[in-house]
């Protein structure tokens, strides 16, 4: 046992938007600290393009945006959980122009917000700051978290685990803080918490094509899991139909909110096929248009598709999308002359740690906030532009049970042992089973599953994961290695949740099992 270097009332670990607003909301009245594995503004928050989804115009309902996110999620979305967050969408929108985000207003109304149309939305409703939404809203907070007496911001530090007692599935474990590793010194801090916030984002990084930053790990999934937490639903995974096609380009999404605007999927011939797919064409939930390019790439031999912008004028294309048209011209793709070349990749986790509509998770003190966490928002298949205003209101749930409850000072905690490894040589080793498990995650447990596949990608991944266990047991620890045992711990997840789905729902497709039960049940898996 030991002194504690670092104690805090409330430990956030991730500063995505969930980690930011979780700590505005707390910082008045306890101490905060917030621990991030690169700098603060690293996360997908930062890169989201199209918006938030609230129910804003005059002629939308939150009624109306209930229903689609339910219809999105396929029967398996919580209906309490999708109510409280679409009813308190407005006032977050609010909440975020109060902290200085200016969003799109329309050109000729002052004072009415610009309202982009995705798919699976029955009206116009995402608020956007033109097409980088997450990077106004991130620097909008950002400035406000530096500011703040009460937060402290640690950056390039990894969470690696959470210190906990208790025992396991025990109504009595709670968690007293985390271990974080400091990337610049090697060395392994112990924080000392009376509650922890995971706010560590998506996984997408688990699949070799992504639009996600190099951040999303899966981190707080495979942390949450070691310590003794449910998850949820991590079956599906959602890939987004459109991410750029250039041998230049890595993760760049084009946004949905092109197809919004009239953007056709079309052929190398300029045939449009989406309506063959669906009535709602190329405004279709995504799981549908991201499926329909699959078998139009696979059936016809195709690299990729292309996304026709060509019917709106340059002005349009500038004033509407600015960061996706000046990515596009760097690449040397005018997309007011040519179809921008696209594909599917893997985008977010409707699935993950199991939480309550408060945020708590199965141990007392830890609450689970933004992509790491299923609350059940999402079901089967998340709605375009829900994520972020998920963030919103889980992370001021979060803050606000935490703040009913007095802080108790954790206890002395134990300091990490780093007597019994060694240095780490074999990076290289690292790096190719990075590569094998991105490799076999996006050729077994893609858009289209099959239960060879998901037996074939188990024994796998079964085998991978035990040599890098042994390999982490006896090495020092660094980011590469922390990453790479999480990547192999939820690819794990994800393949026995597909397993244990016996039927095709939502994002989730099987072509053994291709029809949907009449009954919509959660896949929980219990530690
Ligand atoms: P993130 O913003 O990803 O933040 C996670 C944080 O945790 C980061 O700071 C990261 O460094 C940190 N972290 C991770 N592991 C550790 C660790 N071990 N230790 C310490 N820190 C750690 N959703 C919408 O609703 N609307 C959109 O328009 C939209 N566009 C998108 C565009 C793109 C390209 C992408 C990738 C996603 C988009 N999404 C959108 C989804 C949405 O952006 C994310 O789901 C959301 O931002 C997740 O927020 P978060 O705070 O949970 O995680
Ligand atoms: C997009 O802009 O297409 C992404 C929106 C989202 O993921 O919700």
């Amino acid at each position: 046992m030991s002194s504690l270097p670092h104690t805090t009332d409330v430990l956030i670990l991730g500063s995505g938007l969930a980690g930011l607003v979780s700590a505005l909301h707390l910082a008045d009245r306890r101490r905060v600290t917030v621990v991030t594995k690169g700098a603060l503004l690293e996360g997908s928050s930062a890169w989201a393009q199209g918006g938030i989804a609230a129910a804003v115009a005059r002629e939308d309902s939150v009624d109306a945006h209930v229903e689609d996110t339910l219809v999105a999620g396929a029967g398996l979305c919580r209906r309490d959980v999708v109510e409280r967050i679409a009813t308190r969408a407005p006032a977050v929108i609010r909440w975020l122009q109060a902290q200085g985000v200016a969003f799109t207003a329309e050109a000729d109304n002052r004072g009415v917000l610009h309202l982009g149309r995705e798919g699976g939305h029955s009206a116009r409703r995402i608020v956007h700051v033109a097409d980088s939404t997450g990077r106004a809203v991130q620097e909008t907070l950002e400035e406000r978290i530096k500011r703040h007496p009460n937060i402290t911001v640690l950056e390039q530090r990894v969470a690696i685990d959470l210190v906990t007692r208790g025992a396991r599935g025990s109504a009595g474990r709670r968690v007293d803080g985390a271990y974080v590793l400091d990337r610049r010194s090697g060395e392994v801090q112990t924080l000392g918490a009376s509650a922890v916030i995971l706010a560590t984002g998506g996984l997408g990084k688990v699949y070799l094509y992504t639009t996600n930053p190099d951040v999303s790990t899966g981190d707080g999934v495979a942390i949450a899991w070691r310590a003794g937490c449910r998850m949820a639903d991590l079956e599906f995974i959602q890939f987004h139909p459109t991410c750029l096609y250039h041998p230049d380009a890595k993760s760049f999404l084009i946004s949905e909110a092109l197809r919004g605007e009239g953007g056709k999927l079309v052929l190398a011939d300029g045939t449009r096929f989406m309506p063959a797919h669906d009535a709602r064409a190329e405004l279709a939930p995504r799981d549908i248009v991201a499926r329909a390019i699959d078998f139009e790439m696979k059936t016809r031999g195709l690299d990729c598709v292309w996304l026709d912008m060509r019917h709106h004028p340059r002005s349009f294309i500038a004033e509407h999308f600015p960061t996706i048209d000046a990515r596009c011209r760097e690449l040397g793709i005018d997309m007011a002359l040519r179809p921008i070349p696209v594909v599917p990749a893997a985008h977010y986790s409707c699935g993950g740690v199991l939480t309550d509509a408060r945020a708590r998770t199965d141990i007392e003190g830890l609450y689970a906030v933004g992509e790491v966490a299923c609350t059940g928002l999402h079901g089967a298949n998340r709605l375009a532009s829900n994520s972020l205003l998920e963030c919103l209101v889980m992370g001021e749930a979060a803050a606000a049970d935490i703040l009913a409850q007095a802080a108790t000072p954790p206890p002395a905690l134990p300091d990490w042992d780093h007597s019994r490894v060694t240095p780490a040589r074999e990076s290289v080793r690292v790096a190719h089973d990075w590569d094998s498990i991105r490799r076999l995650m996006w050729d077994l447990v893609g858009i289209v599953r099959s239960d060879e596949r998901l037996a074939l990608a188990a024994r796998r991944l079964d085998a991978l994961y035990a040599e890098i266990d042994a390999y982490y047991a006896r090495h020092r620890i660094d980011n590469d290695l922390l990453e790479l045992r999480n990547v192999a711990e939820v690819a794990r997840l994800i393949v026995r949740s597909a397993q244990q789905r016996r039927e095709s729902r939502g994002l989730h497709y099987n072509r053994d099992v291709p029809e949907m039960l009449c009954e919509a049940v959660d896949t929980v898996l219990t530690p």
